[in-house]
């Protein structure tokens, strides 16, 4: 079983747009796959109950008690995916503990990237803990295409000492447009360019526990 947590104390980031389409489209690669919504405002559990026949198990744990927590919900699948709360305080320190791979979706902004300066500071911290056994890395969220702050983004984030993904999820209409009714791109728009990011990112990222 390997748990990524999504994590990024600010609001917007692209957490639960994440979650939800990495979870699914690790599903819909073959693997057991559950969702936990650790946000106390429960976007990921009003996403999932949007869709009658909804594939995906989203269960709700916002205590800071889920690296405990997890074990017992979660024993027998093969990925767990965590949309994490608002906040780099004791909800996402659990998040953290419980984590093979702490993902931070961050927008190509100056001020979102100074807004990480806490939470990487706390995983850096688990990083040593673990003697380097948890993982961590960097996604640009919201990536607004045909712009050049990408690069300039990539420069400053890489000050973090944390890796930033190759793949990237660009601002698209379709990712709220899907969402209304507890869908993903993966599904509504499987050939798309959205859905070929989506399953890059879930690849890239099954690369990181190989
Ligand atoms: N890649 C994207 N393209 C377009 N809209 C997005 C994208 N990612 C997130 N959004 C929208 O931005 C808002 C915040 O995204 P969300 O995933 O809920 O972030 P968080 O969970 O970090 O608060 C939502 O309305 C969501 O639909
Ligand atoms: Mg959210």
């Amino acid at each position: 079983m390997k748990i990524i947590a999504v994590l990024n104390q600010k609001g917007g980031s692209g957490k639960t747009t994440i979650a939800t389409h990495l979870a699914r489209a690790l599903q819909l690669d073959g693997a057991d796959v559950l969702l936990i919504d650790s946000d106390p405002q429960g976007s990921a559990r009003d996403w999932s109950a949007a869709r009658e026949d909804q594939p995906l198990t989203v269960v709700g744990i916002d205590r800071p008690t889920i690296d405990r927590d997890i074990k017992n919900v979660a024993r027998k699948v093969d990925f767990v995916v965590i949309d994490g709360a608002p906040q780099a305080a004791d909800l996402a320190v659990s998040a953290i503990k419980a984590a093979d791979l702490v993902l931070i979706p961050v927008q190509p902004s100056p001020y979102d990237i100074w807004a990480t300066a806490d939470l990487v500071d706390l995983v850096k911290q688990r990083i040593e803990v673990t003697d380097g056994k948890l993982q961590a890395a960097f996604v640009v969220s919201r990536a607004i295409k045909g712009t050049r702050i990408g690069g300039e983004v990539t420069t400053a984030l890489a000050d973090y000492g944390l890796p930033i993904l190759e793949s990237r999820i660009t601002q698209r209409v379709s990712y709220p447009v899907t969402a209304v009714t507890g869908m993903t791109v993966l599904e509504m728009e499987s050939d798309g360019d959205a859905a070929a990011e989506v399953r890059q990112l879930a690849n890239e990222i099954k690369q990181k526990f190989n």
